[in-house]
């Protein structure tokens, strides 16, 4: 139980005036193996892959949403997975082509897909940029072939860096890398030897993630030794000098960009935009005005029974979020997370709520120096992240 309770809701729902940016989200499910941290919607690609088989399940996907949507562009597209970089050229060609022909693509889109160094080549790479994909993130998590290996990684540091180079060959200049830290047995001499090989790579982008132990992975069951939370923030504070001092401008919890080179898919989320999910167990969230309504959509998670069954009502679990406390939480739960924060208009023309909905939690949050004071934004301040779990308790 909070300090705090929202304001009641309207018995009208929220009221929406505008409509925020429009993403999409593409899922292709197969990986060469399953790594033991990884809890995505994943699985080990036994055999010769269906994929065109399964980009036409996509599109029948696609098409079924395509009436929440009308007459809205698409800002940003990701296809990821899984290892998207399994799928032929002839696949991405397929599958892009179809998103164009179903969906006005705005001017600049960012069009993402990711991509594993021990699934690559020169000539799907240069495919999928003439295909147009014009974004790359490439997971490459440590550039130590001792964690490699701790990580079950289908690849060595060898392949890594190759891996970028390719990418650079066939064109691409806009390259995202994925690192974790905090690895089994670290110390902070490795990591930071880890982040600055990263910088050495000369991305546009880095992700940089603390290693997680999910559930349902083969290092929950079996945890490795994992360094001591003292050990954890020096590598973070120090990784975050390290990074500053490169040019990387931090602008989430876990995201680093050179100035220019933010990734508006990701951003878009954190924004509370709009994005539809397509592929097996996607996630989509669509605001419907006229419904008064945000609309969360997830697809069927087994990759046989998507393809089966895509574009049909069996295949998508809808729920609307109705409860304002609900819709104001996961807003700021998203919001929050970027370290300028936003706009507190956002708030209003994103939850379709009045901003007196969160006024008194607002006000504790600030007085406890966990939001920023800053009249016409919703920041975190640092102490505020740092407890983020905490603060959004105040508003439920
Ligand atoms: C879908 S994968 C990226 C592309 C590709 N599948 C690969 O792994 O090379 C998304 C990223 O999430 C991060 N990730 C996955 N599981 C994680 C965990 N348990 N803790 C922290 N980061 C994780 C990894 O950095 C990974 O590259
Ligand atoms: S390759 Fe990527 S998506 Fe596949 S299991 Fe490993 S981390 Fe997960």
């Amino acid at each position: 139980m909070s300090l705090h309770a929202l304001a009641p809701a309207t018995s009208a729902g929220p009221a929406f005036t505008a409509l925020p940016p429009l993403s999409l989200y593409v899922h292709l499910p197969w990986c060469v193996r399953k790594c033991p941290y990884c809890d995505f919607n994943s699985y080990e690609a036994r055999g010769p892959l269906a994929d065109i088989e399964y980009v036409d399940a996509v599109l029948r996907d696609l098409r079924s949403e395509l009436p929440n949507v009308q007459g809205r562009q698409v800002q940003t597209v990701f296809i990821g997975g899984g290892t998207p970089s399994l799928f032929s050229a002839a696949a991405i060609e397929h599958l892009l082509h179809g998103v164009a022909a179903e969906l006005t693509l705005a001017r600049g889109v960012e069009i993402t897909l990711e991509a594993n160094p021990g699934a690559v080549d020169a000539a799907r790479f240069a495919a999928f940029r003439a295909a147009g994909v014009n974004r790359l993130s490439i997971g490459i998590q440590s550039l130590r072939d001792d964690q490699l290996r701790a990580l079950g990684r289908v690849h060595d540091s060898r392949e890594a860096r190759r891996a970028v180079d390719l990418a650079r060959t066939a064109g691409f200049t806009n390259i995202n890398l994925d690192f974790m830290y905090a690895l089994p047995n670290d110390d902070a001499a490795g990591a930071l030897t880890d982040l600055e090989d990263a910088v050495d790579l000369a991305p546009a982008h880095l992700s940089w993630y603390q290693l997680t132990l999910e559930p349902n992975t083969a290092f929950e069951r079996r945890p490795p030794p994992l360094p001591a939370d003292s050990v954890v923030a020096e590598i973070e504070s120090r990784g975050r000098e390290l990074l500053a001092a490169a040019g990387f401008v931090r602008y989430e919890i876990s995201a680093y960009s050179r100035p220019g080179h933010q990734c508006a898919h990701n951003l878009n989320y954190w924004q509370f935009g709009d994005y539809l999910g397509v592929g097996a167990g996607a996630h989509g969230k669509i605001t419907l005005p006229a419904r008064q309504a945000i609309e969360r959509r997830a697809k069927t998670r087994n990759p046989r029974t998507y393809a089966e069954t895509a574009g049909a009502p069996a295949a998508c679990n809808a729920q609307r979020l109705a409860e304002p406390r609900e819709i104001a939480v996961e807003f700021l739960l998203n919001a929050l997370r970027v370290l300028e924060g936003v706009p507190q208009e956002w708030f209003v023309e994103r939850t379709g709520l009045p901003l007196e909905t969160i006024a008194a939690p607002r006000r504790e949050a600030v007085q406890r120096g966990w939001l920023a004071d800053e009249p016409g934004r919703l920041r975190a301040t640092p102490e505020g992240r740092e407890v983020l779990n905490r603060l959004l308790e105040l508003f439920v």
